[in-house]
């Protein structure tokens, strides 16, 4: 038996190579090795005002992106959460189960509502609690995140853990993955920034779907330092986020690297490092084209993705209500 993995991304903002490169890429690896799920979390999504339409057509995008970098519906599951009501459901179930005290000590709601102050909704604070139904809606053993995420899995293993202990064996208790190899991608406008999906710093990150002139100019136009030395060194933001975006393209190794731009200015760094993105990301924007080209095929992908893993939902849900002695 193939151990159980779920991972889910948000269909909010562009995704973009910090994703590829950190997450993306990670999961379609694993899809032959693992018995993988990945979930576009449209209802973690509106826990934050979005503008219908748009999520609409964002919820496809990703998912459509996520196929197009090489995650085969035919192998792993690629479905949308809102498709699969056990979710909502079990959610519910989870929050009375959930001390208020393991919730206030999330730290990235604390961060998220900062910014949106009084306009915080309820769900923005209950989102843990939809992450763990997520994965433990599925048997899941392990959860590959970036670190941000850590907090989350492990609300999700406490949870699992209580329950347990008050009905029996009822979830398996799921475990966070943080890859330690996946590079950490920085905002080309800004290096001491991670690269992130935001709408108002339109230099900081490449989207997949960006034209090969987008991805040119904003690679020619990222902030580096005065110095001319060509080398791997955190000190050096810049200069090191673009040296590692090139090594985590062309998976060479860094003394190569190094060798390679020897003596040479930051234009040539830049010029070759554009063509090399440029042309990594064309076979995912051809594989997309293609997908999108009938509207109607990404649909029938996302409901087979659904069919295919709703029984083990139902089945997860069913019991927690015998448990519970509801209905
Ligand atoms: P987010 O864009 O924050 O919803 O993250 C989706 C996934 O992409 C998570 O697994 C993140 O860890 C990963 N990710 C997001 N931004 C970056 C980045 N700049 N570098 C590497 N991985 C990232
Ligand atoms: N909260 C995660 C993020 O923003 C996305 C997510 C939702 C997720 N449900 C999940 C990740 C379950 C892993 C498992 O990145």
């Amino acid at each position: 038996m193939k151990k159980r993995v779920f991972s889910g991304i948000q269909p909010t903002g562009d995704l973009h190579i910090g994703n590829y490169l950190g997450a993306i890429q990670h999961w379609v690896k694993i899809q032959h090795e693992y018995d993988c799920i990945y979930c576009v979390v449209d209802l973690h999504a509106i826990t934050i005002p979005q503008d219908p339409k748009t999520l609409k057509a964002k919820i496809r995008e990703v998912a459509g992106l996520l196929i197009a970098s090489g995650i085969d519906p035919q192998i792993a599951s690629v479905f949308v959460q809102s498709h699969v009501h056990e979710h909502s459901e079990l959610t519910w179930i989870l929050n009375c189960y959930i001390p208020m005290g393991w919730m206030r000590r999330m730290t990235q709601f604390k961060e998220k509502s900062q910014k949106q102050r009084e306009e915080v909704s309820t769900a923005l604070f209950d989102y843990p609690a939809l992450m763990a139904a997520d994965i433990l809606l599925y048997n899941t053993d392990e959860v590959p995140v970036g670190e941000d995420q850590k907090q989350h899995v492990e609300l999700a293993r406490d949870v699992a853990q209580r329950f347990n202990s008050i009905y029996g064996e009822t979830f398996t208790v799921p475990r966070a993955v943080i890859a330690k190899t996946g590079a950490r991608i920085m905002g080309l406008d800004d290096p001491t920034q991670k690269m992130s999906k935001s709408e108002e710093q339109p230099g900081r990150a490449i989207n997949l779907l960006d034209s090969p002139d987008d991805i040119r100019n904003k690679i020619m136009r990222a902030t580096t330092d005065s110095l001319r030395e060509m080398r791997f060194d955190e000190s050096r933001p810049g200069i090191n986020n673009l040296l590692v975006i090139y090594e985590q393209f062309t998976r060479q190794a860094r003394e190569e690297i190094e060798a390679r731009f020897e003596g040479k200015g930051y234009v040539d760094l830049k010029r070759e490092l554009a063509e090399v993105v440029v042309e990594s990301l064309s076979p995912v924007q051809s594989r997309y084209r293609e997908l999108t080209a009938d509207p109607q095929h990404i649909d029938i992908l996302l409901a087979e993705g659904a069919k295919k893993v709703r029984p083990t939902a139902e089945k997860t849900l069913a019991l927690v209500k015998e448990r519970v002695g509801l209905g």
